[in-house]
């Protein structure tokens, strides 16, 4: 088929997972098995793809590290996009379906609630990154493009602190649904170790051999490791 021709594997995979929460959710939604409380489930499910999507944008590096394969890093761009518009749905979600629109109402829960400051600040920390995710913003800010795009580093831990905040659970004791922001924030911290000059020497050297999976001939990244 044309298609297969015409995108690798990984791209393929990549646009069917992101599609695939709003798919599912549309879904349950027309064969009536969606949630019971379906405004919190959707803003449940949205902010999950979001910060999934944004960890995985953040793997592309160590892959490329580790196996030598750098197809991933040309896919860096797509996974952010597609974590910005999760969260720009969950965002839309909270204020409109959730609060139906009412400011002060809005302004009130977010003095109240410090895990909703830090989605926000989180939120409004990736919107510069998304509009200038694009090759023209890249030529056009230089070396300052590289300094910006490296906030990520900052942005998914908000995002992972956000995740476990929300769940008023107790890290400590490990009680409440702690579980799953523990996990991320672990896979995380590893990518962010892996970032650490030493170890990704070592990493590199100690890589096994070069991945050529992309049917593609495989050249060097077009996109710049921030
Ligand atoms: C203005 C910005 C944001 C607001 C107002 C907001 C609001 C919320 C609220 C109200 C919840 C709790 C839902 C519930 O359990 O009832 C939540 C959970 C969550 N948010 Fe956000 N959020 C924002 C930004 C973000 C961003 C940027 C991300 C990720 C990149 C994100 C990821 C999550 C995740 C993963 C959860 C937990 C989902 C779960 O319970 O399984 N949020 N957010």
């Amino acid at each position: 088929m044309k298609i297969f021709s015409r995108y690798t594997p990984l791209q393929i995979a990549i646009h069917l997972y992101a599609w695939s929460a709003i798919a599912w959710i549309i879904f349950e939604l027309a064969t009536g098995t969606f949630s019971i409380n379906p405004i919190q489930e959707l803003e449940q499910r949205t902010g999950r793809h979001a910060i999934t999507l944004l960890v995985l944008s953040l793997m592309c590096t160590p892959i490329n590290t580790i196996f030598k394969w750098s197809e991933p890093l040309k896919r860096r761009r797509a996974l952010g996009l597609y974590a910005f518009l999760y969260a720009t749905i969950h965002v839309i979600i909270f204020v409109d379906l959730d609060y139906g629109l009412a400011w002060s109402l809005i302004v009130q829960t977010v003095l109240q609630k410090p895990y909703i400051v830090v989605g926000m600040t989180t939120f409004l920390m990736l919107i510069p990154l998304a509009f200038t995710s694009f090759d023209i913003w890249k030529k056009r800010m230089g070396k300052n493009w590289k300094r910006l795009h490296q906030l990520i580093y900052y942005i998914a831990p908000l995002a992972v602190l956000h995740f476990a905040w929300s769940k008023k659970g107790d890290l400590f004791s490990l009680s409440g649904d702690i579980i799953r922001p523990l996990i991320y924030g672990l896979i995380l911290a590893i990518f962010l170790i892996f970032r650490i000059p030493v170890i990704r020497k070592a990493l590199a050297s100690f890589s096994p051999r070069r991945l050529t999976l992309s049917p593609k001939k495989e050249s060097q990244p077009e996109v710049d490791t921030p």
